[in-house]
């Protein structure tokens, strides 16, 4: 069986003003009644293409803990484990530390780390590409999954194949892992055409991805060993021990093991994969009418083109009349209106906000 492990710690502050503090976007119902969260383990359970998945082992905070298995109850599946982060220590301390418990009892176990906040429609195509990288991942291979770039985003990973992908969807050996490029960096791999983005999906024995932080972030493993040797169990929840957990140092598993270990593959994917990583892509994800305009929720648009209006409140009519490449989404607290071309920096709103206190 593969476990899937969810990654369901992030703030996604670039679909504010949806996505909050409290209510984080993979709990967000963004794309028809499924929350994200709800989706991704959705589609890591059960069986398919030869696959069986276990139970998920979900890595949250406390915050939000119940929110995790009152959705994955609500949705039908059953949760594994719940680990607890004392604080948000980035992706690498919370990989490590799935990766430590599954490994007292099952050491050689396959794990899927997924973030929890992806659009991914086609299922059995991921299932597919599942099952070529447990091939890999079986013969100790740490392995990524890529994805055509179109444009030269700053945001991602970039997978170095040294070659174009082949064509056959099976896993190949990775030359170069390169984590969020400057534009320069962005542009010239490109146009290489010898590049995939990291779509942050990763599969892993569980002792392999233990051994790639022991060579390449041996710091981190310490204090996490401790956080979860100490880790106490907390109303069915598993909360990592958080005086060991604050000796870990704040990174991304991209930065900390992907970018330096050698033993990497790639199994390419052709189907669509969206992270939502703005309400640019969210508009595309839900589509549009004939002049560009979409609508969500009680929101009416009047002479509107190339615009993105939605109303989060059932109560709240939102009415745009005569805009043009307009953002507008109303909760019942917050509205945000702006430019369309400038939904990349609605991260920096919420710093603004936060700062003025
Ligand atoms: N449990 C937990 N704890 N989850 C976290 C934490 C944390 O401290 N920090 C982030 N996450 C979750 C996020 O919610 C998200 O689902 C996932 O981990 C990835 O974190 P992001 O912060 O969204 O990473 P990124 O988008 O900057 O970059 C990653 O994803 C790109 C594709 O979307 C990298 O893997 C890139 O290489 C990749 O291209
Ligand atoms: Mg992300």
């Amino acid at each position: 069986a593969i476990t899937p492990v969810i990654l369901c710690g992030g703030s996604g502050t670039r679909l504010w003003p949806l996505s909050r503090k409290s209510y984080p976007k993979q709990f967000a119902r963004i794309m028809g009644d499924e929350s994200l969260l709800q989706g991704c383990a959705r589609r890591l359970s059960g069986q398919g293409e030869g696959l069986d998945f276990a139970p998920p082992m979900v890595l949250t905070n406390a915050d939000f803990r119940f929110m995790v298995t009152e959705q994955l109850l609500e949705a039908g599946i059953d949760p594994g484990p719940v680990l607890i982060e004392p604080e948000a220590r980035n992706t690498a301390p919370a990989v490590l530390a799935a990766a430590l418990h599954l490994a007292k009892d099952s050491p050689d176990a396959l794990m899927l780390v997924a973030p929890s906040d992806h659009v991914i429609p086609d299922t059995s195509a991921f299932h597919a590409a599942i099952a070529k990288g447990a091939e890999a991942a079986r013969d100790g291979r740490l392995v990524t999954f890529g994805i055509a770039p179109t444009h030269p985003e700053t945001g991602y990973g970039y997978l170095d194949l040294g070659d174009a992908p082949d064509g056959t969807g099976a896993a190949m050996p990775l030359r170069r892992f390169v984590e969020k490029p400057d534009l320069e960096t962005a542009k010239t791999m490109l146009e290489a055409g010898t590049y995939l983005w990291n779509a942050g999906i990763f599969l892993f024995a569980a002792r392999d991805i233990i051994a790639a932080f022991e060579a390449h972030a041996p710091g981190l493993v310490a204090p996490v060993r401790a956080a979860v040797e100490k880790a106490r169990a907390d109303l069915g929840f598993l909360r990592l021990d958080p005086e060991d957990w604050a000796g870990a140092d704040s990174i991304s598993v991209d930065f900390a093991v992907m970018e330096r270990a050698d033993n990497l593959s790639v199994v390419p994917y052709a189907h669509h994969w969206s992270d939502l990583g703005s309400w640019a892509a969210v508009q595309q994800e839900a589509g549009a009418d004939e002049n560009g305009v979409t609508l969500s929720g009680p929101a009416t648009a009047i002479d509107c083109e190339g615009s993105l209006i939605r109303s989060e409140s059932e109560g709240l009519e939102v009415v745009g009349l005569g805009l043009k490449n307009t953002l507008v989404v109303a909760m019942p607290d917050a509205v945000l209106v702006a430019d369309m071309a400038r939904t990349q920096d609605v991260g920096a709103v919420v710093k603004a906000l936060r700062a003025k206190g």
